[in-house]
């Protein structure tokens, strides 16, 4: 997969090049492009922003300097695709590339999102700070891009970088071959619409605290069952409105009391 962000902060990306992702980027898996939105930019200052139309409080992030910069990134992802054959194949209509605007106004990002995503040959991520981007970026991007605003919760953070950080983890991991064992994201957390189950590791005995029974009885048929009502207790105490989404429907409602 290729990924592509703007940002005035590049150096706020750098740690998507440690650890599993680093790794990822080594082995081809994954190649990262971070662009800096100033070098897009021609006056002594290298201005992004300037005061909104209309008045209020902040700044606006001018629209300039984005068309440059996402007209540099849509030309490099068209001609990877190109090279790639992954977007131009004649049999399937070509897909927009998928531009992701982090805004707390968007849509919000969940396990579901980053799955979808994880599909995709390309992605591009546009950050913006102040009091945002001018509109007409989005619109004017639309027709190159799939453009989707998109929140990773509902609270504000000073810019789009660190929502990035988050988003580009979630959905790098999906990536076939960046996690070591893919049947660690089979049982995780929201994989089946539930929060996952308690984990624990040797020693069995620790502080007067010890490992529940089940676990060290080698039953795998009890220990399965024991994790799911974990599960299930842990969501409904929690996170009881999850109970309720489609995967965990069979067993939710019912299971309410547990
Ligand atoms: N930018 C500022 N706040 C944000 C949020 N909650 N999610 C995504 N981008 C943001």
């Amino acid at each position: 997969m290729r990924i592509d962000v703007v940002s005035i902060f590049p150096d706020y990306l750098a740690p998507l090049r440690l650890s599993l992702l680093g790794r990822a980027q080594e082995d081809g898996l994954l190649s990262l492009a971070v662009h800096d939105l100033r070098d897009f930019t021609f006056d002594r200052h290298h201005t992004v922003d300037d005061t909104p139309y209309g008045g209020g409080a902040g700044m606006v992030m001018k629209p300039e300097p984005w068309g440059l910069a996402l007209e540099k990134v849509l030309a490099e992802q068209s001609r990877m695709s190109a090279a790639e054959g992954t977007r131009d194949d004649a049999a399937v209509a070509p897909r927009r590339p998928v531009l992701i605007v982090p805004s707390p106004a968007g849509a919000v990002f969940t396990q579901a999102m980053a799955y979808e995503l994880a599909e995709e040959p390309t992605l591009a991520f546009a950050c913006g700070r102040y009091e945002g981007i001018d509109e007409r970026v989005l619109q004017w991007a639309a027709e190159g891009f799939d453009v989707r605003p998109v929140s990773i919760g509902d609270y504000v953070l000073n810019g789009g970088e660190v929502a990035v950080m988050a988003m580009v983890e979630a959905v790098g991991r999906l990536i076939p071959g960046v996690v070591g064992n893919p049947e660690s994201l089979v049982e995780e957390s929201h994989a089946d619409g539930l929060l996952e189950y308690p984990v624990y590791t040797k020693p069995s005995s620790w502080r007067g605290l010890e490992v529940p029974e089940v676990l060290l009885s080698g039953n795998h048929g009890r220990i399965a069952s024991w994790r799911l009502e974990q599960q299930l207790r842990r969501t409904a105490a929690r996170r009881p409105e999850l109970l309720d989404g489609a995967d965990a429907a069979p067993y939710g409602k019912a299971e309410r009391s547990v």
